[in-house]
C-alpha cells in the first residue's frame, strides 16, 4: 500500500473530526483520507485495497453517507464527521455492534478483508433507508467487491439487521441485538 506523501510535499494543519473526537494533523494537501486515517490516526480498521475507488475496501461514513476514502483527500474532510469502522464496536468494552454481530451470525464475512468496507456502506445505507427491502440491500452491496462470500450472507447479515432495528424500534426496545 503506498502512501499519498510524495517527497518534498508542502504540509498543512487539518483538524479531522473522526468519531466524535477532534484530531489535528500535519499532512500534505494531496494525502488521502485513507491514509491520515490509518498512519496518523492509526485507524487501520479501514481497509486499503485497490486504492482507485473500485473495491469500496476503504469506505466510511463522511456525514453519515457512505464514501471512498481513497478517493477522498483528507483536507477535503475538514469540518465534517468521519465515522469508521472502530466506532461500531462499544468502546468501553469492545463489545460488537448489532451489525458486527449479525455479520458474524449469517457468516457475513471469510477472510474479512472487506468487511469493514461492507459494515460502513451498511450502516450509512441503513441510516438512510430503514425500511430498505432485501432487493434494495442486495443493489446497495454491489457497490464495494467479496471475493469470498457471493454475498448471500453478506445481504442476510445486513437484513437481519435492519428487521431487528425495525423490531425494536417497534417495541420500543433500548437494547439492541440481530443475533
Ligand atoms: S481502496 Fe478505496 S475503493 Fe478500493
Ligand atoms: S470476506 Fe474475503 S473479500 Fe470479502
Amino acid at each position: 500500500m503506498n502512501d499519498t506523501t510524495g517527497p518534498g510535499d508542502d504540509v498543512q494543519l487539518i483538524t479531522l473530526d473522526v468519531n466524535g473526537t477532534s484530531h489535528e494533523v500535519i499532512t500534505a494537501p494531496r494525502r488521502t483520507l485513507v491514509d491520515v486515517l490509518r498512519h496518523d490516526l492509526r485507524l487501520t480498521g479501514t481497509h486499503v485495497g485497490c486504492e482507485h475507488g473500485i473495491c469500496g475496501a476503504c469506505t466510511v461514513l463522511v456525514d453519515g453517507l457512505p464514501v471512498r476514502a481513497c478517493l477522498m483527500f483528507a483536507a477535503q474532510a475538514e469540518g465534517a464527521r468521519i465515522t469508521t469502522v472502530e466506532s461500531l464496536a462499544d468502546p468501553a468494552t469492545g463489545e460488537l455492534g448489532d451489525l458486527q454481530r449479525a455479520f458474524t451470525a449469517h457468516h457475513g464475512l471469510q477472510c474479512g478483508f472487506c468487511t469493514p468496507g461492507f459494515l460502513m456502506l451498511a450502516q450509512g445505507f441503513l441510516a438512510e433507508r430503514p425500511e430498505a427491502t432485501k432487493e434494495d440491500i442486495r443493489e446497495v452491496v454491489a457497490a464495494n467487491l467479496c471475493r469470498c462470500t457471493g454475498y448471500q450472507t453478506i445481504v442476510e447479515a445486513i437484513d437481519a439487521c435492519a428487521t431487528a432495528r425495525r423490531s425494536q424500534r417497534a417495541t420500543g426496545a433500548e437494547e439492541e441485538s440481530c443475533n
